[in-house]
This record gives structure tokens, sequence and C-alpha cells, in this order.
């Protein structure tokens, strides 16, 4: 329907608790991009939270091609949510609640982010999300004051750090690459989401024979990085120049990046 038209009723739990979870998939001329991966880990973020899952993965794609076919979109991205559903406001949910689903299209193409090729200026500032990272949860609140502490220092994304350690961006997935071309991603826990772009562009790595290393990496490993970059699925890849003021690399995308983006375009096209 229009959007418009489109109405929620209050009592919703997504609305009062942030009590659901999302997907984001990008779409580029007008496929989809790792969808199965996307409705996997839409299926265990529900299993996670204990909502069941209202459709089964070969019905979520019918749905998302008819969204993709109906507004004619070619490249942007498909948003889907699953909160718990409605019911008259208590912490404690009724057992048989229906769950309330949301799916629209964005039309900001995803792989023309100017970003990709001057490279994105970024700052590092507290992780103060919950201890499950990994499900995709609506409840953003960490995230979104992250974001605009970012934005207020002109700066395009927030990695947040637990301790000494980069945990990941606000929304998306934090690497580096040392001195001597090895690429480092913290491993997957409760501590972060496990990112699809992230799981691609590491299998990409893998086939060229790029040296992968997955284990958490601290602030002072990124200063002095040769190179470092962020990947989700509304950004794809992004090279990072800077990080709180302090230059990485060459101040432009570095080699390691721009073969793995490249990769990773030819992949998905
Ligand atoms: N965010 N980490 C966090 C905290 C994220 O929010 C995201 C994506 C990622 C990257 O995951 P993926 O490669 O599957 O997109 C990592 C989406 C795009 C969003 O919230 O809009």
């Amino acid at each position: 329907m229009p959007l418009a038209d489109a109405t929620i009723p209050v009592m919703d739990r997504g609305f009062l608790f942030g009590d659901g979870v999302y997907e984001v998939t990008a779409v580029i001329e007008g496929r989809l991009v790792d969808d199965a991966a996307h409705l996997a880990r839409l299926d265990r973020s529900l299993r996670e939270i204990g909502i069941s899952n209202p459709f089964p993965a070969d019905d979520w794609r019918r749905i998302e091609e008819g969204i993709v076919r109906r507004n004619a979109l070619r490249n942007g991205l498909i948003y889907i949510q699953v909160s718990r559903g409605v019911a008259e406001r208590a912490f404690k949910y009724p057992d048989d609640l229906q769950p309330t689903v949301v799916m629209f299209p964005q039309f900001s193409p995803v792989q023309d982010n100017p970003l990709t090729r001057t490279g994105a200026r970024i700052m590092t500032l507290p992780d103060l999300r919950w201890a499950r990272c990994d499900i995709k949860s609506t409840s953003l609140l960490a995230q979104v004051l992250a974001k605009r502490a970012a934005a207020e220092a002109g700066m395009a994304e927030a990695w947040m750090t637990r301790g000494d350690t980069i945990t990941e961006g606000a929304s998306s997935t934090a690497y580096i690459v040392t001195q001597d071309g090895a690429i480092i991603t913290r491993s997957l826990s409760h501590e972060i989401l496990p990112g699809i772009t992230r799981r691609t562009i590491l299998r990409i790595a893998g086939e060229r024979g790029l040296r992968i290393v997955e284990r958490p990496f601290t602030r002072d490993e990124a200063l002095t990085a040769a190179e470092a970059f962020y990947t989700s699925a509304s950004t794809i890849a992004i090279p990072v120049v800077d990080i709180d003021g302090h230059a990485i690399g060459p101040g432009r995308p570095g080699p390691v990046f721009t073969q793995l983006y490249t990769a990773y375009m030819d992949a998905v096209m």
C-alpha cells in the first residue's frame, strides 16, 4: 500500500518497547544481495527473542521481489521489521500475539556512495549497547546516539569500543589491514552483529589468498594500521582515511580495500 496509508497501532510492542528485530538487504541492479543469508539471520534473530517467524523463506523472498518489482527498485534497500505484535502495555506479553510485519523499499543507491572513492573520517566512542549485539534488534538507542555524536563531529561513522578494543561500527562491521597485509576483524560473538557483508567479504578475501585474522583489535592498532574500512548492506564497503583525527594509511583508499571492493562488486553485479 502507499506509505502514507500504512499505519501501526499505538499499542504495537515494536513502538512501545523496541520489541522486535529487523533486516536491511541491498538491491543492486534489481537483484537482492545475499538475500538467503539475510533471511536466515532474520530467522535466527526472531528465534533468539521468541517470536515465531511469520513466513517461510520462500514467501519472504516472493514478497521482497514483489516490492522490488512494483516499486521498480533498481538500486537501494529493502527494510524488513517484525515486532512482537499488539497488546495492552505490560512488560510481560500474552502468548498468542500476531507479529507485526513492516516492509518498505529505500531508493538511495548503495553502490554510488561518494565515500567509497574519497574515504571516510570516523571517530571512536564507548560501546553503550546491551550484551546481545548479535541479535538485530530494533532497540537502537545507543547507535542513534553514536551516529549523532559522529555527525556533530563531521564524521561519517562511529567505531565503538569495549575497553581497549573496537567492537564494530554503529551500523557496520569494522576491519583494519596491518602493515604486513593481514585483514583483521573481530571474531563473531554476542558483542557484534554477524554481518552478512562481512561474511561475503571474508569469503572473497579468502578466495584471493589474502590473510584474514578474526580477533579483537585495539584502537591503537587501528590508528597505526596500513588501511581500515567498514562494511554493511547500506554502504557496501567504505575505506577509512582518518580515525579521531589520525590519518590512516595514505589518506585515500588503500590497495587491499580497492581489491576487495572491486571483487565484491564483480561478485554481486
Ligand atoms: N546495519 N553491525 C551493526 C551494528 C549493524 O547495524 C550493521 C548493519 C552491520 C553490518 O551488517 P550487514 O553487513 O549484514 O548489513 C554490522 C544496517 C545496514 C542498518 O542498521 O541499517
